[in-house]
């Protein structure tokens, strides 16, 4: 194992206030989001919109590092560029999602697994000789009565400490993805309590299987109340939760952490990860960025709508959204960057 390389590459992911952008949804889920659209659901309706992504001129001021699917990985532009050169060409770093999917977990109903360990080795050794360099392992933990379980927390954290260390092996640094879903009416203190004992046992378990936190990125939840919950708490309720709770699990030794977006709308995603970092950045041990799927992608896609005409509109509220989250990032967000451009 090259630490330094792994060091380097976890170290580029946060630098210079960017965030990442995952653009690695499953078949289903991207197919569910172009049918919603009416635009045919296809491998090459899908290359078409990852290319628009790629393609968006600027994007790599704002964006360090891109999470593409496997389809993807071995998709070409039209003009022929492997996607994975148009990215490193614009100083994107590309990654890979590299799980196989959460699945309903054997005794625990209403609870998921996220599977994918076996014949991982020889699929991240390929996945580097195609250039990618960090791969992403999203495991799900659902909130209701009597859950999560013990059981699936422990099973989720080391499965993805076995995956982080076997990305190290291969010089792939590894996001470490525990997502504790938004879905639900739990409270935010709920929440707190289930992220906390979550991210203890992650760390745990990334001890305990020998992984090397200075080249680890973690992607977690932010502390947030369930969608039905009746109280919604303010942003800087929210700022102060979250970072509350990743001061007590997270090691200073983590370069940075970068939120998903698990819902959220892309404004209210920018305006509470601007919270955290106004209140709290000159405090805190690591980067607080972002890697958001739907809250940097959904505005554009919905512009885009399949198409060809709105290609250009809706790669510049992709644009926008990432230049947005950067500010947030430094604390610099606010409402008049949506109005300017709207
Ligand atoms: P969202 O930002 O849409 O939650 O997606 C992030 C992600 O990569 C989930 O694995």
């Amino acid at each position: 194992m090259n630490k330094q390389a792994l060091i380097n590459t976890a170290q580029a992911l946060v630098a210079d206030d960017k965030g990442l952008l995952a653009m690695d949804e499953s078949i289903p889920t991207c197919n569910k989001r172009l049918a919603k659209l009416g635009i045919s659901q296809n491998e090459d309706a899908r290359r078409v919109w990852r290319e628009l992504i790629v393609s968006t001129s600027g994007l790599g001021e704002y964006i360090s590092g891109a999470i593409l699917h496997d389809e993807t990985v071995h998709q070409r532009k039209k003009d022929g560029t492997p996607i994975i050169k148009a990215l490193t060409d614009v100083g994107i770093i590309p990654g890979i999602k590299a799980d196989g999917g959460a699945h309903d977990m054997a005794g625990h109903s209403g609870e998921k697994i996220t599977e994918g360990l076996d014949g991982l080795r020889a699929r991240l050794d390929e996945y580097v000789q195609l250039g990618v360099r960090f791969a992403k392992w999203r495991a799900v933990i659902a909130l209701s009565e009597g859950i999560p379980s013990r059981a699936c927390i422990k099973a989720n954290a080391h499965a993805l400490a076995r995956y982080a260390a076997l990305c190290q092996e291969a010089g792939l640094v590894p996001i470490v993805e525990p997502e504790v879903l938004m879905e639900g009416d739990h409270t935010l203190a709920q929440c707190f309590e289930v992220t906390e004992e979550v991210l203890h046992v992650v760390f745990n378990q990334l001890y305990t299987q020998g992984v090397m936190l200075e080249g680890v990125i973690l992607k977690p939840n932010m502390v947030l109340p369930g969608l039905d919950c009746s109280i919604q708490e303010t942003p800087d309720e929210v700022a102060d939760a979250t970072v509350t709770c990743l001061l007590r699990t997270v090691p200073a030794a983590v370069p940075g952490i970068a939120f998903l977006s698990g819902g959220q709308s892309g404004e209210l995603a920018s305006i509470r990860l601007n919270a955290m970092n106004q209140r709290f950045k000159s405090r805190l041990p690591w980067a607080l960025t972002f890697s958001f799927a739907r809250a940097i992608q959904q505005p554009a896609m919905g512009i885009w709508s399949g198409q060809d005409a709105r290609v250009k509109a809706a790669q510049q509220a992709l644009l926008q959204r990432a230049r947005c989250n950067r500010a947030a990032r430094r604390g610099e967000y606010s409402a008049a960057m949506e109005v300017a451009s709207s």
